[in-house]
Parts: C-alpha cells; sequence; structure tokens
C-alpha cells in the first residue's frame, strides 16, 4: 500500500442489498486509487451503509456513529459519510443529529460515492430516483469469490403499510436484461459459479424480458452452475415461474417467499394483496412442482389490531406450511409509513411473547426438516474453510442449507460436490463425501 493512497473503511449494516452496494461503493472508490482497510483507525474516510428496517437497526447505526465520533476526535481530518437507507430518510437532518458527520449519500446515489467524498464541506446527495442508478455500469469489489450478488432491480413499488424500503429506496426500476448478462458473463471469467439476483421484489422485474424469462437466459450462461434470488413477493408469483424454476436446471430448489402473516385480516392491514388461503396455495403448486423445493418465509409479530386469534392462525399457518426456514421481526412502527399511524398498537410485552412463541416452534421445525435430510444424497457447492474447524470445508445444498464435510485431496471453493448427510443439527448439516 503505497503512502500517500487514500485508505477507507466501510460499515454496513442491513440487507443483502445493502451488502451488494458496499461493494460497488468499494469498487467505485477502488477504481479511483483508493485502499480499503478493515479498522476504521486506519483509514482516512469511514462510510457507514445504514438500514431503517426496525428501530433495532437504527439503534445500532447510532451507536456505531458513536465510536466513530470518538475516532474523529483523536484524528480530526477523518471523513465520515453516512449513506444507506437511514441517509435517505433523515437526509440533512442528520447533521443535526451528528454535527462531526460530513457527508450524506443516499441508496439512489451511491454511483456517486467518489465525487460525494470529494466535497470539503457538509454535502448531502439524497436526491434520489432510481433511473439513473439503473443505468449506471459500476465496478463492484467483491469479498466473496464463489457466490456472487448482482442487482437486477431498484426500489420497490409496493407500499406494504409497515415498510420504511418504498420510501429509502424510490420506485421500481429494472435493469436492461443485457447488462445483467454481461455482468454475469464477467463473473464467470473470474471463476464465480454462484449468482443471486437481487431486488425488493424480482417477481415484478421487467425489461424487454420478465423475471422467469430473465431467469432462462441466465440458465444458459456456461461457468454459472446455480441461480438464486431474493426476494419474491407472493402476489407476483405466477405459474410461469414455477415453471422455469422447474425446467431451468440452474436455477436452486430455494424459494424465499415472505407470508408477513397467517391472519388474512392482518395481511389486509399490512396491503400484502393476498390471503393465506392464496399464499397456502403458491405453495402448493411449488411443492407439487417441485418436490425438493425448501421454502423460508418472514413473519411480523404484534402489528397493530393483531389479536390472539390472528396470532394464531400465525401459528396455525407455520405448522401447516412447515417451512425450512423463518426470519420473524417483532412489528416496529416506522415513521412515515401507514402503519406507524394504525389504531390498535399491541403492548410490546404481547409483541415479545408472540414472537418468541413463533421463534420456538419454528426451532422444533426447523429440527424436523433438517432431520428429514439425514442419509440423503445432495450437492454441495463448496465455498470455503469452515470458520469454526479448519477440519473442515463447508458450502450450501441447492435448497440453501449450510453443510460441511472433512477436508480431503481435491476439495476446493467452487467445487460442486456430491455429499451425503449424516447428521443435521439445528443450523447446519454434517456431511462425508458420496
Ligand atoms: N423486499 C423484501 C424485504 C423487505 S425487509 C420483501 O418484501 O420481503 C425484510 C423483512 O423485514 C420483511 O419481509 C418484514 O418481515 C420485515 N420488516 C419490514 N418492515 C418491518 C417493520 N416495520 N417491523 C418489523 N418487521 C419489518
Ligand atoms: Fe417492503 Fe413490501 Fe417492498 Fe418488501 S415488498 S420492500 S416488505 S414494501
Ligand atoms: Fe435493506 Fe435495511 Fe434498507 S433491510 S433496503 S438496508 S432499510
Amino acid at each position: 500500500m503505497r503512502d500517500e493512497q487514500k485508505k477507507y473503511y466501510i460499515a454496513t449494516f442491513g440487507c443483502q442489498m445493502n451488502a451488494h452496494d458496499s461493494e460497488k461503493m468499494a469498487g467505485i472508490l477502488n477504481s479511483n486509487d483508493y485502499k480499503e482497510v478493515s479498522s476504521p483507525k486506519d483509514a482516512d474516510v469511514v462510510i457507514l451503509n445504514t438500514c431503517s428496517i426496525r428501530e433495532k437497526a437504527e439503534h445500532k447505526f447510532f451507536s456505531e456513529l458513536g465510536r466513530i465520533k470518538m475516532l474523529k476526535k483523536k484524528k480530526p481530518g477523518l471523513k465520515i459519510a453516512v449513506a444507506g437507507c437511514i441517509a435517505q430518510q433523515h437526509g440533512e437532518k442528520l447533521f443535526k443529529r451528528a454535527s462531526f458527520v460530513d457527508c450524506v449519500i443516499g441508496p439512489q446515489n451511491i454511483y456517486q460515492i467518489f465525487d460525494t467524498i470529494q466535497h470539503t464541506n457538509r454535502f448531502t446527495l439524497t436526491s434520489g430516483g432510481n433511473e439513473a442508478i439503473a443505468e449506471t455500469e459500476m465496478p463492484v469489489f467483491r469479498k466473496t469469490d464463489v457466490s456472487a450478488l448482482v442487482n437486477i432491480m431498484y426500489g420497490c413499488n409496493n407500499f406494504c403499510s409497515y415498510c420504511i424500503v418504498p420510501h429509502t429506496r424510490g420506485r421500481e426500476k429494472s435493469r436492461a436484461s443485457k447488462s445483467i448478462i454481461n455482468e454475469i458473463l464477467g463473473l464467470t471469467q473470474k471463476g464465480y459459479k454462484e449468482v443471486t439476483l437481487l431486488g425488493q421484489n424480482v417477481n415484478s422485474y421487467m425489461s424487454d424480458l420478465d423475471f422467469p424469462e430473465l431467469l432462462a437466459e441466465i440458465n444458459k450462461i456456461d461457468g454459472i452452475s446455480r441461480i438464486r434470488f431474493v426476494t419474491s413477493h407472493p402476489k407476483d408469483l405466477s405459474e410461469k415461474l414455477i415453471k422455469i424454476m422447474k425446467e431451468a436446471e440452474k436455477v436452486c430448489e430455494h424459494l424465499h417467499l415472505p407470508l408477513q402473516s397467517g391472519s388474512t385480516k392482518i395481511l389486509g392491514l399490512m396491503n400484502r394483496k393476498y390471503s393465506y388461503e392464496e399464499y397456502a396455495l403458491k405453495v402448493e403448486l411449488l411443492r407439487k412442482n417441485i418436490p425438493q423445493i425448501a421454502i423460508t418465509t418472514d413473519i411480523i409479530a404484534g402489528f397493530p389490531q393483531e389479536t390472539d386469534y390472528d396470532h394464531a392462525l400465525t401459528v396455525k399457518a407455520l405448522k401447516e406450511i412447515s417451512f425450512d426456514g423463518i426470519f420473524a421481526f417483532k412489528f416496529s412502527p416506522r415513521k412515515g409509513t401507514a402503519a406507524a399511524l394504525m389504531e390498535g398498537r399491541i403492548d410490546m410485552a404481547v409483541g415479545s411473547e408472540r414472537l418468541q412463541q413463533i421463534l420456538d416452534l419454528q426451532n422444533e421445525i426447523t429440527e424436523i426438516k433438517n432431520k428429514e435430510l439425514e442419509g440423503t444424497l445432495q450437492e454441495l457447492l463448496i465455498e470455503g474453510i469452515d470458520e469454526k474447524d479448519s477440519r473442515l470445508y463447508t458450502g450450501r445444498t441447492r435448497t440453501n442449507k449450510i453443510a460441511a464435510v472433512p477436508k480431503a485431496d481435491g476439495i476446493q471453493k467452487g467445487l460442486l460436490l456430491n455429499v451425503l448427510i449424516k447428521k443435521a443439527n439445528r443450523h447446519s448439516l454434517d456431511a462425508v463425501l458420496a
């Protein structure tokens, strides 16, 4: 590292979209002769790429900001940039709360990160709009080497009543299919084997191709062996998509399909635009066509006006559908969203109790589901050496379950391996070479 080279540090909060945005900001800075460092202490510029999905995420950011403030006291020249969803939401108001911040840049402007941090005065760039970013090719600095995140669209038009994302990420805009395909072709040359296509609602992807057609095109790319995507909105999950998931051999048998609640009344208040029955029918159709498919979901506990009965419907849904895994959260009112103004807020303690019940039940279900895999053959894509035990390699099954195999000659990152599942643990599988 040359001494005069500027150094930056990025802290990333939130979802895969943010993780990928950080990879792009890193790519842009690297191509402008900046160098990434792994500790903020060594940096000239610190970028906090933030998330505001729930109050907890916001708290995390503000406590990290406190630590960075201490650093700046010792090193007054340190530049602090706030990016991501909190940046978009609060804009200039962030300077009031934290006067030591130098710049604020929203998610729809990340391609301008280099110019933004050149400003010597306080600077805010949250002008938004996804038209420009969707047409901008950005260098990406990925830290993974087997599996890559690829944006296919930006923004969200759904306005689920609880959700801040449409307010921070702007209106939906799809990238041109050609530019996505070119990016993936480039990835194969670097040795990547798996792509995860990113969008808030990939099922509404629309360019010259729709989403199933895009999958079919990516399926033709030599060198890529697996295709994943997140997130699917149940209302837009079509039979055409199920057909392509079944036919395109590289599309993995895993679907993250957020249910949010088992109560159709609550789904209505959430503005989700499907009933529980419609959701269950889609799951049935998926399982009929792709029997080995793993389905995961998101659940919100304690939404306004959720009665014990509504909660019981969610519990019943979890039992009926038997998900492979869930992410469950307690409702968190976000300023500016419709749900934040709704009557019938649920007591925090009740919300916590319901959440715990949901998590306990799902733990049992996940364990049973994983046990069913014992004795089965699975295809693993090896991602690297196990972080906790260097005698093992870890990878994922096509159904997105983490499995570990003992090291052996010939096993290496990026290899597709047939393994036999010996033992199922709650969060991972122990396997041996088949
Ligand atoms: N676009 C994706 C991801 C949205 S955020 C999708 O539609 O699924 C991921 C999850 O966070 C959501 O599915 C929801 O379960 C949860 N979430 C979003 N806003 C929330 C809020 N205000 N309170 C609690 N959970 C929330
Ligand atoms: Fe939020 Fe709904 Fe859009 Fe997902 S689909 S990002 S939950 S508004
Ligand atoms: Fe992602 Fe958080 Fe924004 S979940 S889209 S970084 S609010």
